[in-house]
């Protein structure tokens, strides 16, 4: 089957436009993360996780997670948590907040998450997994959605007998990240899982892990039947693979084009989260923005070594476009 990735599709009622997804990632996709991504070519983009107790208890930093933007979506907002009434109201306020799916971290292997009896513990434990997304889906009008690893241990198959229930409880579609958790990044997706997983569900997958290019995307999306790929590590600051693997460009930009589009970047994040917070959140992605020979290393050192964002916006940048290194 051929695939362009440019063809819309739809959970429930809501319309994507690509069948690329960017991933959630915690630390990382904040607004300005997820617009650039839509601008890139994303279709749909997703909030990194967010505590349903932060939310419950309001939570000042929490709720700065659930700002939204006209121009970010369609977007979905992840939520994580073990009580299905707690994750229930948790999913009414993110649908208040204007997003326009709900979706649900059956996947996060961090300890401090998972201690709490969330994220990838979820997997393991079938009925409490089922109650919370009924519960989720019974709270709001908009789709919800899981995202989940392929169990707790390697080689682990949970996840097929899982999904078929999650749907069943309310699960309008399913992301598959098919490492386990025990393997936190390491080895590669196992996308025959996925390709498993789509024959088990009438609901649309999106494959999740190791996509970096439009042969990589092609290859999962025909090989597995999933309805869209999803992007983490290739996109952190790397737009332009996000506009690569959707098929249009070579993902190589000008030393200027990416100047440019990390002096918004900062300017953006700044914006969403004030100077000291944004200084500090930024610094990892001078270092992504940066690689791959595109600047030189000392340039990258100085930039992270700069005490506030303007000295980078107004000073190291501009001179890197318009002159000197
Ligand atoms: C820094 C980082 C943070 C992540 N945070 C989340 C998260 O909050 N929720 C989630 O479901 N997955 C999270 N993930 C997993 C990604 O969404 C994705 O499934 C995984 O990175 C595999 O895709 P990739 O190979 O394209 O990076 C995170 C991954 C990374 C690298």
């Amino acid at each position: 089957m051929q695939v362009n990735l440019h063809d819309s599709w739809q959970i429930g009622p809501v319309e994507i436009p690509t069948r690329v997804v960017l991933a959630p990632m915690a630390g990382v996709s904040v607004q300005a993360f997820r617009r650039q991504g839509r601008r890139y070519g994303a279709g749909l983009v997703c909030s990194e996780m967010v505590s349903c107790a932060g939310i419950h208890y309001g939570n000042e930093r929490t709720l700065g997670y659930l700002r939204i933007a006209g121009d970010e979506r369609p977007l979905a907002v992840q939520i994580f948590g073990s009580v299905p009434a707690l994750m229930a109201r948790a999913a009414h306020m993110v649908e208040d907040a204007g997003a326009d799916i709900v979706d649900v971290n059956f996947g996060c292997p961090v300890r401090k998450v998972t201690k709490t009896g969330a994220g990838a513990t979820l997997l393991e434990q079938p009925d409490l997994a089922c109650r919370i997304v009924d519960a989720v889906a019974r709270a709001v009008a908009v789709p919800v959605t899981v995202k989940m690893r392929r169990g707790l241990g390697d080689g682990s198959r949970t996840c097929l007998s899982l999904g078929p229930r999650l749907v069943a409880a309310g699960a309008q579609s399913l992301t598959l990240h098919p490492r386990s958790a025990r393997q936190m990044y390491t080895g590669t997706a196992d996308h025959d899982l996925s390709a498993e997983l789509v024959s088990l569900v009438d609901v649309p997958v999106v494959a999740s892990g190791d996509v970096t290019s439009n042969a990589r995307a092609r290859t999962i999306l025909e090989a597995t039947g999933a309805a869209a790929v999803m992007v983490g590590r290739a996109a952190q600051g790397n737009p332009w693979a996000l506009r690569e693997i959707v098929g249009d460009g070579d993902g190589e930009p000008l030393r200027s084009d990416v100047a440019a589009e990390l002096i918004l970047f900062v300017r953006e994040a700044v914006g969403e989260l004030g100077e000291r917070r944004a200084a500090g959140f930024l610094k990892k992605f001078y270092g992504w923005y940066l690689r791959g020979g595109r600047f030189p290393r000392p340039f990258v050192q100085e930039l992270v070594q700069l005490g506030s964002t303007d000295e980078v916006v107004i000073l190291e940048l501009p001179i890197s476009i318009y002159g000197g290194g």
